[in-house]
């Protein structure tokens, strides 16, 4: 019986080296409302790359073992979770630990994982659906008809951000490093995907839309691109950043922002309060897990990776190789 194990296996990250080693961890206990997971596979996200080098501050009271995401099954229950029963398939949102045989998440950020999905589809949903939709429609109200920006459409985030902003009849843009990537972008629906690094991302996307704005930029790239998309926004234009991994660009220019009456925002996912998390979890429940149970759409798998060599995972991710989400996989599925 799992519970009893005293340790369970993991992908730990070497202090010294910062690379990440098959290791051992303690059992993890479920709390109160919380689910013990038996883990099939765990999602690979930009962040957890860069809490590895010590380059993310992992909040406090937190695991600080890396992985925010799981796809498994539920070996027990801690006191007062509800809505599952032990064996049931479960995603689950997490704050750290995700990178390990067993893993605890709340129940309350928990979704049961529809029949059609594998374990490996479904360890992609938790972190980049909150994300895109916590964003994207509760933040920057993208309605259906308004157009999209986002870079990186091939990412983990991207290739989520398009299908899920195309099925709710948003116009998506996005841009890619590599005419293979672009094309990626464009079969899972995007109406304009750019080669970054060949062509002008705002020239392509103003000759495209003959005189209309963006509505809503979905950002991470940050400051080097902050002017042009100022310059591309519509009159009530959203920007909305979950990151900004250039630090350097040219001052904002208020003036813009004023002659358009724009709106910036940015959230982070992790540090968000609970109450504001399971908010989230109730409307990718209510507006998205329908579409992933009616195969509208389904979460693309670019490369599944045993966790021993979750070190590799994370190469493939660095050198830009993926197109869709890079999981870890668990156990003998
Ligand atoms: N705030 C939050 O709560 C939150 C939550 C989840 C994720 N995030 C952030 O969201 C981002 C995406 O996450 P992810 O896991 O999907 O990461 P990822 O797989 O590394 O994706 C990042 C993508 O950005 C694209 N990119 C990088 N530089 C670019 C540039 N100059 N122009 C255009 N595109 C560029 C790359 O596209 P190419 O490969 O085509 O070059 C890359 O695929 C990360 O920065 C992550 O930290 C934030």
């Amino acid at each position: 019986m799992p519970i009893s194990q005293a340790s369970c296996r993991a992908a730990v990250v070497d202090p010294a080296s910062r690379k990440l080693f098959p290791g051992e961890i303690s059992m993890p206990r479920p709390g109160e409302g919380e689910l013990l997971i038996e883990v099939a596979a765990a999602g690979v996200n930009r962040v957890d790359i860069d809490q590895k080098k010590g380059d993310y501050k992992v909040p406090a009271g937190v695991s600080p073992l890396l992985g925010l995401e799981v796809a498994g099954t539920v070996a027990a229950l801690g006191a007062g979770a509800t809505g599952y029963k032990p064996g049931d398939r479960v995603m689950a949102l997490m704050s750290g630990g995700a990178y390990a045989e067993y893993a605890v998440a709340r129940a309350d950020l928990s979704l049961p994982i529809p029949d059609r999905m594998s374990f490996d589809e479904a360890a992609a949903v938790p972190e980049a659906y909150f994300t895109v939709w916590s964003n994207v429609f509760m933040d920057a109200k993208l309605k259906p008809g308004e157009v999209l920006l986002v870079h990186g459409g091939a990412s983990g985030v991207g290739s989520a951000t398009i299908q899920i902003a195309k099925s709710m009849g948003a116009v998506v843009i996005t841009t890619a490093r590599s005419e293979e990537k672009a094309e990626f972008c464009r079969k899972l629906g995007a109406d304009l995907s750019i080669n970054y690094r060949e062509k002008d991302f705002e020239a392509e996307a103003a000759r495209f839309l003959e005189g209309r704005g963006v509505d809503v930029v979905f950002d991470w790239i940050g400051h080097e691109y902050l002017k042009k998309h100022l310059s591309l926004l519509a009159r009530k234009g959203r920007l909305v950043f979950i990151d900004s991994r250039t630090k350097e660009g040219p001052p904002i220019d208020l003036s813009m922002l004023m002659r358009k009456n724009l709106t910036i925002t940015g959230s982070l996912l992790r540090p968000r309060p609970l109450e504001e998390k399971i908010a989230i979890a109730g409307e990718v429940r209510r507006r998205l897990l329908p579409k992933l149970e009616s195969g509208e759409f389904t979460p693309i798998i670019s490369h599944r990776v045993p966790f021993a060599a979750a070190e590799e995972a994370h190469a493939v991710v660095e050198r830009g190789e993926h197109k869709g989400k890079v999981v870890l996989t668990f156990g003998s599925r």
